[in-house]
């Protein structure tokens, strides 16, 4: 740090403690700093950002908050890990030109629809769509018409017969608009928003589902549901359409790998807010497994390339663990420090984790790496967060579980 200064700030969700410059540190501690309060459970699903589940959401707050520390209105600010696209709304309210990527093909869809300024008459077609959908599917349940086509197994056992059926309907009459409707992205995404609602799964954040679970939704449910869920989105989308500054640009996402970036030109970033994977903690391809199969997206490179994957560090010691990351977080900042203009700013939010009873501190892994790659550490901020998880609760029986909010210069 250029300005070491090691010190401990009281706030709402426990102390911060902060190390580097003193005014960019607190900035940092403030943005990290959400408590669980009701009013921060509901920023947290205001408008596009509750309507699609996403594991490890950043908070729209500490998005926004951390946005306006590093980036002026109208400068550059791009999300490499971008997710369900929630810095990328932030950036777009808060006036920057935003940009996105993810190798997470749900992840490119959900951000493309959630952040898109829609005109009321575009919102009412959505909602018209998705009427017709339900309609058609409402007849072929009446008429006892069969499924369009075969289902896996895994699908037959995760949904009820009538269930499965009435998806079959929606699922079809989505695939049917033309490539050229606005509103065929945003269906399959209300489609991937329902499909846990309706299943056996009892919720959205296990990986395997519960087959014991016993949801017994009425017939015609599930297509009712759509269109409850379309008019949702709908609402959603107006009151995000409303908070963007009328001449915002549409932010630019692609599909692309953190570590390589290749669809962004060098040099044109003013900053980067992201919040990459957390090592060995998440596995999104297996998350997102049901929701790829039904929406026919294709996932092989992202099953190859998923950075922190818990199904890759898994047979892995914990010094095999914490070289892998490094190499990793390596392989991102590189691409990182390619795209940034020549001071640009680069502000992670990152969690520890745990690798075979032992503690993988992320902090120390973004120095390591940043001495390294041509980064300068500017600020951090780091506020502990209870480790609930009894296979690795043993790792952070010394020194607590932290999150954090590192805050680094291009070199
Ligand atoms: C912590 S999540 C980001 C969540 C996001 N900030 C939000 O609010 O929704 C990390 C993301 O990294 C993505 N990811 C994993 N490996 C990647 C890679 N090699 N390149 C780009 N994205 C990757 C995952 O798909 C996931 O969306």
């Amino acid at each position: 740090m250029r300005d070491p200064h090691r010190r401990s700030l009281t706030h709402v969700g426990g102390p911060v403690q902060t190390d580097g410059d003193e005014e960019l540190a607190r900035g940092l501690a403030e943005a990290l700093d959400v408590s669980s309060s009701r009013d921060d459970e509901d920023a947290a699903r205001a408008h596009v950002h509750g309507f699609h589940a996403y594991p490890a959401r950043m908070h729209p707050w500490t998005a926004s908050r951390l946005v306006q520390l590093v980036a002026e209105r109208n400068a550059v600010v791009l999300d490499p890990f971008c997710g369900s696209g929630t810095v990328v709304a932030e950036a777009m309210i808060a006036g920057r030109e935003a940009a996105g990527s993810d190798l997470n093909p749900i992840a490119l869809e959900l951000t493309t629809v959630k952040t898109r300024p829609r005109s009321d008459e575009e919102l009412e077609d959505l909602v018209a769509r998705a009427r017709e959908i339900a309609a058609n599917g409402d007849t072929r349940r009446k008429e006892r018409a069969g499924a369009t086509r075969r289902y896996p197994e895994d699908d037959v056992a995760l949904f009820d017969p009538h269930v499965l059926l009435e998806l079959d309907s929606i699922r079809s009459g989505i695939q049917q608009l033309p490539e050229a409707d606005p509103a065929k992205t945003d269906l399959r995404i209300v489609l991937s928003a329902l499909l846990v609602k309706v299943s056996k799964k009892s919720s959205d954040s296990g990986d395997a589902f519960t087959p014991n679970a016993t949801k017994r939704l009425a017939a015609g449910y599930t297509l009712k549901l759509f269109v409850k869920k379309t008019e949702e989105l709908a609402a959603r989308l107006q009151e995000f359409t409303r908070l963007v500054p009328v001449d915002a640009l549409l932010p630019r996402l692609a599909t692309d790998d953190a570590t390589k970036l290749r669809t962004v030109p060098g040099g044109r970033v003013d900053a980067i807010v992201t919040s990459p994977p957390y090592a060995a903690t998440y596995d999104y391809l297996a998350h997102h497994a049901l929701r790829s199969r039904w929406l026919d997206l294709r996932t092989e490179v992202f099953a190859e390339r998923e950075l922190g994957a818990r199904r890759h560090y898994r047979a892995l010691t914990s010094g095999e663990a914490s070289d892998a990351w490094d190499a990793e977080l390596d392989a991102f900042f590189r691409a990182a420090h390619r795209v940034l203009t020549p001071s640009g700013l680069m502000v992670l939010i990152l969690a520890d984790s745990a690798v075979q009873g032992k503690p993988l501190r992320v902090d120390d892994a973004v120095a390591r790496v940043a001495a390294r790659t041509g980064f300068i550490p500017l600020a951090k901020a780091s506020q502990d967060r209870p480790h609930f998880h009894p296979p690795t609760e043993a790792a952070f029986r010394d020194r607590p579980r932290q999150e954090h909010a590192l805050l680094l210069e291009r070199g």
